[in-house]
């Protein structure tokens, strides 16, 4: 039997049913926020992902889905979706038209990641990224739109970490120094920690040994001491911006996330109730990545969101039935064609969902099938009384059977 992939789900309709809904509240939110959808593809070309998300990084190194294509070129399966807008956009010189570009997207991502709980190798994102401002309230709207999300689907416990890598030389010299001050507990660190702290030294700050924490708490200098007075203001600004509108938030001096292209503000919306994948959410500002991809020196903010997480975190039962309006039930083979007809026709004139059963099942077991599709109304035709051009209606909340003609059902329906 030729199985899926591991770390890869399909979703069956009592699972699509939820996402639908979600994705009708995502859309709505976003365009009440002045955000519209950017679709871009699934794969591009690899140095897009090198470039921008960075060769020393987990999700470079060792989780991107990479094949060369049969005209040599490296191709790879997005494994997050900033770097492709960043490459539309660029690509259609957006600047020159607008000032500011706000975006929304929702779609697959993949990373060769240990499956478990909330991590798969092909999941789903939504996201925002707004090119254009660099000021500090683009910041607060891009964190408080993270936080009301995740408000509008009502989760609660939620955790909002906040902090800033000032700009790109600051990351380099703290890094520098912090190797520097860590690196005398070398014999404390496994080998994966001792090469992460050698090639990206900012990324053992969310190390998960307990004895690397402590090591850190007590002897990794704080980035807050390296950045400038201007990224320090912009930081203050955002973080007084956010205690204004109500938006709770810690600030976490270890925070860096895992991508290369952020500077100043990074963020992560954090569930109580997620287990050890418990980043709801993460973004940043990434001031730089448009003018290092061959655009113009455009700052930018953005974040992302894991569908999946926040599937898990809203505990939703997937027991969902797909219901129907109205089920015809037919028993006679000679009336196939009326049925599908009539059903053509309700569904055109009323818009509502109308069911037919394609397996010639018996009356009792249609009208069991009705039942179990909450149908609100059955129609049943038989031979008898489709000779006087009639059908039987039935009202499945009260039982009720009255005889209608065919000519009369969508007046019958219309005034239901
Ligand atoms: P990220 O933190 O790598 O950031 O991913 C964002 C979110 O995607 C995570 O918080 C998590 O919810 C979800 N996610 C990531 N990997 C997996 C996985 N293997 N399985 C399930 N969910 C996962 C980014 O991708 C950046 N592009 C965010 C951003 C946008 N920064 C600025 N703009």
């Amino acid at each position: 039997m030729i199985k899926n992939i591991k770390g890869t789900k399909d979703l069956f309709p009592e699972v699509t049913y939820n996402i639908h809904d979600i994705e009708k509240h995502l859309n709505r939110f976003m365009y009440i926020h002045g955000y519209g959808e950017i679709r871009t593809p699934i794969f591009e070309s690899t140095e897009l992902f090198t470039r921008s998300v960075g060769e020393n990084t987990d999700i470079v190194n060792k989780e991107m889905y990479t094949w060369e294509d049969q005209n040599g070129q490296s191709l790879t399966l997005r494994p997050e979706m900033t770097a492709s807008v960043v490459r539309a956009y660029i690509q259609k010189q957006l600047w020159k038209i607008e000032p500011i570009s706000k975006f929304y997207y929702i779609g697959p991502s993949f990373r060769r990641e240990r499956p478990q709980k909330g991590r798969l190798r092909q999941f789903h994102q939504f996201g925002v990224e707004a090119l254009g401002s660099s000021n500090p309230e683009q910041d607060a709207e891009i964190i408080s739109m993270a936080y009301n999300i995740y408000k509008m689907f009502g989760l609660e416990n939620l955790s909002i970490k906040i902090n800033t890598l000032g700009n790109k030389n600051v990351k380099k010299k703290y890094g520098a120094e912090l190797k520097n001050a860590l690196l005398k507990f070398k014999s404390d660190f496994n080998e994966s920690e001792y090469n992460r702290l050698q090639t990206n030294p900012l990324r053992i700050l969310d190390s998960k040994n307990k004895n690397i924490q402590n090591i850190i708490t007590q002897y990794a200098p704080n980035i807050f001491d390296y950045i400038s007075d201007e990224d320090q203001k912009h930081f203050n600004n955002v973080t007084h911006i956010l205690d204004s509108i109500g938006v709770p938030y810690i600030h976490d001096h270890k925070l860096v996330r895992g991508l290369d292209y952020y500077n100043r503000t990074v963020f992560e919306v954090i569930s109580d109730n997620l287990g050890a994948q418990d980043a709801l959410c993460g973004g940043g500002r990434y001031d730089n990545l448009v003018a290092e991809l061959g655009g113009s020196s455009i700052p930018a903010m953005g974040f992302a969101a894991g569908m999946e997480r926040l599937i898990l975190a809203m505990n939703l039962t997937n027991d969902q039935n797909i219901d129907t309006d109205i089920y015809i039930v037919n028993i006679t083979e000679k009336l196939i064609d009326d049925s599908m007809k009539l059903a053509d026709d309700i569904r055109k004139d009323l818009g509502v969902a109308v069911y037919l059963d394609s397996l010639r099942r018996s009356l009792k077991s249609q009208l069991r099938h009705a039942n179990k599709m909450n149908a609100k109304f059955v129609i049943i035709l038989d031979a008898e009384t489709i000779k006087e051009k009639k059908v039987t209606i039935k009202n499945m909340e009260n039982n009720k059977q009255e005889s209608i003609a065919i000519n009369n059902i969508i007046s019958y329906f219309e005034s239901k």
